[in-house]
């Protein structure tokens, strides 16, 4: 097969973190980088060592060679980008959310379903090492039947939110679930056959200012509760205002046959109890189960790939885009996996403007034409 000649936006931030799993992949030769600042787009031409460099995307969608595209730009940008590429039947890996409202999320599938070209999310947080053995234990049974499960990604981001206004803009100017695929990304693969379809959400005021002395959109503290099909319960909280330190992710996930919870900080071990006669409900390590569940990806994972984000999320959510392209099969996060991490936060924000109501989260195999 001839290489896949790929396309990068938003080289120069994002971006550029996928420079190791595009540069030791030999199925892939990035031809062209896109970047609106001329100094980015420069150190991204020279990392990538791509042929080309576009200011505009467009520019690039019509003049370079390319198969595929990476979309890493802000939010505002990744379903108008990702229409336009799949409209010229290319490729598409895009960083998440996959949409900022229901309707740029109906207008991305009805162009991934007219397309010829695959579309991936690109939730690298779904490949983490360890939340991929808790989802082989779930799939073995091992936890009985999952029922409940709490997660919380508490950032502690307000410098962050002005060094990159959109997230200004699109994380904490909006009130609700803002940022959900690290945390719902994988947490629906341990509800394997399920999906959120309804949530009610609400918040717990606010406490601080900007720089400006401009109030938040976002509350503080924003926690969503999300039944799901089969009438598990799902509970997350965003944190990106309060004064305290970040510590990334928390998960808890409860089952008839045992439950784990995540390290709740740095040098602690994830943990896991089982019910069953050898562990009699003891905790254990998580990594105890290593031996037996690790999957395949991981024991495979070449010794570059630990030096890219998630310790390697970030290598194998671009190999698994790759994979899909070489094999022509459904790509492991595809547009509709990629929405049922998305959507409940987009009905998130619906729910806290009333209150808290509980709102349906739309099905979006449903919207097949
Ligand atoms: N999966 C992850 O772990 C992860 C981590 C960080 C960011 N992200 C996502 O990646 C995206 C980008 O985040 P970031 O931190 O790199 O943001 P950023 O603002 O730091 O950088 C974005 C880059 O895109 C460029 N850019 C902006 N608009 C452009 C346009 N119209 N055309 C071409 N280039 C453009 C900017 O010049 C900049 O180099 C966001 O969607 C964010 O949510 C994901």
């Amino acid at each position: 097969m001839d290489r896949i000649r790929l396309g990068i936006v938003g080289a120069a931030g994002r971006g550029i973190a996928y420079e190791i799993p595009a540069s030791t992949d030999d199925r892939i030769e990035v031809t062209a980088v896109c970047d609106v600042s001329p100094e980015g787009r420069h150190r991204a031409q020279e990392a990538f060592d791509a042929a080309q460099s576009f200011s505009d995307f467009h520019d690039m969608l019509w003049e370079a060679d390319l198969d595929a595209v990476l979309i890493a730009t802000p939010k505002e940008h990744h379903v108008p980008q990702s229409v336009a590429a799949l409209e010229r039947g290319l490729h598409v890996l895009c960083e998440v959310p996959a949409a900022r409202s229901l309707e740029e999320a109906k207008e991305l599938v009805r162009a991934v379903e007219s397309s010829d070209g695959t579309f991936m999310l690109a939730e690298n947080d779904v490949f983490r090492r360890a939340w991929m053995l808790v989802a082989e234990l779930v799939a073995d049974g091992r936890l009985g039947d999952v029922y409940y499960a709490r997660s919380e990604r508490i950032t502690s981001g307000k410098e962050k939110m002005e060094r990159s206004r959109w997230r200004r803009t699109w994380r904490v100017g909006r009130n609700g679930i803002t940022y959900p695929t690290h945390n719902l990304g994988p947490l629906l693969r341990w509800f394997p056959g399920d999906r959120i379809d309804r949530v009610a959400c609400s918040g717990s005021g606010h406490h601080y200012t900007d720089p400006r002395g401009e109030g938040y959109e976002q509350e503080d503290s924003v926690v969503m509760m999300a039944k799901t099909e089969q009438d598990h319960l799902i509970v997350h909280r965003q944190d990106i205002l309060s004064d305290r330190p970040a510590c990334g992710y928390r998960f808890e996930l409860q089952g008839t046959g045992g439950c784990f919870e995540s390290a709740a900080h740095s040098g602690d071990e994830h943990r896991i109890s089982l019910q069953d006669e050898d562990a009699d409900g003891q905790w254990q390590s998580l990594t105890a189960f290593e031996a037996a569940y690790l999957p395949e990806m991981w024991r495979e994972l070449p010794a570059v790939a630990s030096q890219t984000g998630r310790n390697g999320g970030d290598y194998l959510v671009f190999q698994s885009f790759v994979d899909a392209i070489e094999s022509g099969s459904s790509p492991s996060i595809d547009v509709y996996e990629g929405l049922d991490m998305t959507l409940p936060g987009l009905v998130s924000e619906r729910s806290i403007a009333a209150d808290g109501e509980w709102i349906d989260v739309p099905d979006p195999r449903e919207w097949s034409a």
